[in-house]
């Protein structure tokens, strides 16, 4: 694995940029991404370019022997662009402009802004794709951030209209489809068709869903347009884009499909502050970060890559700006993230950013160096980190072992989210539960597709996906090991209907019955009985499954049907937690109870021991 760092030369003075180089190089750093941001400096009017500084900053990072990883500045149009096309400017969902004087305030339909993304991108990638010291590429920067993957535009609307036309071939389907008689929603034509924003009260579940997929689309689609354009004028290099934590605006997987590394961004304390993690967690782990927060993104998208290649393209050094509050990772922090990536495969750990800037938005956010040139704390560790790495050059990773698959797909969140029916019943937070439950167990996981290949595992989770495709379904006849089907699975068809034969829909034979009621419950409904806490949910099944665990007052809160188990409790639940842990059991996996705060990940024949509570990293080999 290397370790890099992401550096942005037109903050500095040139003569810095050799002594930067030459300082990164001695904590060992071997990358550096650079240019994500610097389209004002790159072409500071239309069509006139310079390229002088940019050429002197790769020279300098290239002669230091950095490896560099060239962003492409399109998340950051400067004023003109916005002025000679008003209209690319995102609308959020109260009908709002997203104005210029920040990030990301494009719309991702608009075909004028396209256009000037890729011209701005073939003129860097022609400029230096065939550079010896550029190595890979970024597309773009964190797809989404600020809550940009869906604009209520107009060019979003009339997209819209194509998209759904190309979809469902006449209004009539649509129509059909969607249920619009319900409500006298029947249209005419496609062009009668709004976004589903500013409706009195909800608009129907369907036409969020069509946006939702549609609006993902347009991201893949204004990706791909880059990706063709780098792959022509750079072949041979990596091309990257880094993902967000706990963010599912668009579907990684279509992403991942077009790039070679799909690289993510790991702020454990800024995510610990802004997530749904309990007060308890929340002062357990301010200085350290929730113990599956990393491992958890790095194992989903280790799953949505291509051949499984991933990188932490920004990773927290110290406090960051934007959480509500944004406590300082404890000395030890650093280097246990550095080692909890590796021991999840990761290609590359990039310290975001190298150097504190003291000026505009970002000023409070910590770098490897402060603002005045000296070591931040991260310095040291990231030292420690490059050394500590240095000893597993060239393991073998293939003695990795597959104990579980947890299968997430993106509109199952989608869905919950369209249609929460209880409060906050995710089907990300419901993978992560899931996750965390069987981490504790010592076990090592992929998050998987529902089209992954199952046959390697001892044990497969499904811990809420209504819709069910034909491959998962065909996947799981054939499948052997123990299997977890949490709520809400095959409960709705591919345009948001409950299947004609109820949920689990094409599960049923599966499970050997069907749902036949589901109950959302607040938390204040939550029971304690022998098997942990159940609630959240309640699913009534019939059919010829065995009760597995009954709950206190006579609910089953686990149905068996041969080597399947149902769980009629939401997977935040630690009832639910305890039928997992039955199922590794009977799949023979090596389960062990962690203590607190200790994880452990084996990758080849190393295993990785993080203790999150102290701050301390080791790791033996088997
Ligand atoms: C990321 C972003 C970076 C920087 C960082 C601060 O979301 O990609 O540009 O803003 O957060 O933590």
């Amino acid at each position: 694995m290397d370790l890099g760092v992401c550096y942005y030369p037109e903050h500095w003075p040139e003569d810095r940029w050799a002594i930067d180089a030459a300082q990164m190089r001695e904590v060992g750093l071997s990358r550096v991404r650079i240019g994500e941001f610097a389209w004002s400096r790159i072409e500071p009017k239309p069509g006139r370019f310079d390229w002088g500084w940019l050429d002197r900053a790769v020279e300098a990072l290239h002669e230091a022997g950095l490896g560099i990883i060239m962003g492409t500045p399109t998340a950051t149009p400067p004023k003109w662009v916005v002025d000679q096309m008003p209209d690319m400017i995102a609308i959020d969902r109260d009908g709002k402009p997203r104005g210029h004087g920040s990030r990301r305030h494009y719309c991702f339909s608009h075909a004028g802004y396209r256009a000037e993304a890729a011209r701005i991108t073939r003129a860097v990638a022609q400029r230096y794709g065939g550079h010896p010291g550029v190595v890979a590429w970024q597309t773009d920067n964190e797809y989404g951030c600020h809550d940009t993957v869906q604009s209520f535009s107009g060019s979003a609307r009339d997209a819209f209209r194509t998209w759904l036309a190309t979809r469902y071939g006449s209004i009539e389907a649509l129509n059909a489809a969607w249920g619009n008689v319900f409500w006298s929603m029947e249209y005419r034509s496609f062009d009668e068709v709004e976004l589903p924003n500013l409706t009195v009260t909800e608009a129907n579940p369907a036409h969020w869903l069509a946006f939702r997929r549609f609006s993902s689309d347009q991201v893949i689609a204004f990706n791909r347009i880059q990706v063709d354009i780098l792959r022509e004028c750079s072949p041979g290099r990596d091309i990257t884009h880094n993902a967000m934590g706990f963010y599912t605006g668009y579907d990684h997987h279509d992403l991942a499909a077009d790039i070679d590394v799909l690289g993510w961004d790991s702020y454990p304390l800024g995510f610990l502050e802004m997530f749904r993690f309990s007060e308890e967690e929340k002062r357990a782990y301010a200085h350290q970060g929730h113990p599956d927060i990393a491992a958890f993104h790095h194992d989903l998208y280790r799953g949505c890559a291509i051949d499984g290649r991933w990188s932490v393209l920004e990773q927290q050094p110290g406090p960051v700006n934007w959480a509500r509050y944004n406590p300082a990772p404890l000395p030890g922090m650093v280097k246990l993230w550095t080692m909890e990536a590796f021991a999840h495969g990761a290609e590359l750990v990039s310290y975001f950013r190298w150097r504190q800037c003291p000026r505009a938005q970002e000023q409070m956010h910590a770098g490897l160096l402060r603002p005045d040139g000296e070591p931040a704390p991260a310095f040291a560790e990231a030292r420690e980190a490059a050394d500590a790495l240095g000893e597993f050059q060239g393991l073998d990773q293939s003695a990795t072992p597959r104990h579980a698959a947890i299968v997430f797909a993106y509109d199952a969140e989608w869905i919950t989210q369209i249609q929460p029916q209880g409060q906050g019943r995710s089907a990300l937070w419901a993978a992560f539960a899931c996750y965390s439950a069987l981490r504790k167990l010592g076990l090592n996981i992929d998050i998987v597709a529902p089209s992954a290949d199952l046959s390697d595992y001892p044990m497969v989770v499904i811990p809420c996906l209504p819709i069910v495709p034909d491959a998962l379904v065909a996947a799981l006849e054939d499948y052997e090991g123990e299997v977890v089907i949490g709520p809400r699975t095959g409960s709705r068809d591919d345009d948001f209907a409950i299947p004609h034969n109820l949920a689990p829909g094409k599960l049923g034979p599966l499970v050997g019955g069907t749902i036949t009621l589901s109950e959302s419950l607040p938390d204040r409904l939550d029971e304690r009985g022998s098997h942990g806490v159940t609630g959240g949910w309640y699913d009534h099944y019939s059919g010829k499954a065995e009760p597995a665990m009954e709950g206190e007052r006579d609910q089953t809160l686990c149905w068996k049907h041969g080597r399947v188990r149902l769980c009629t409790t939401w997977p935040d639940r630690s009832a639910f937690a305890t039928v997992l842990e039955q199922a590794a059991r009977d799949a023979k996996l090596p389960v062990q109870n962690l203590p607190e705060g200790i994880r452990e990940r084996q990758i080849g024949n190393v295993i990785v021991r993080s203790d999150y509570l102290n701050a301390e990293t080791s790791w033996r080999t088997t």
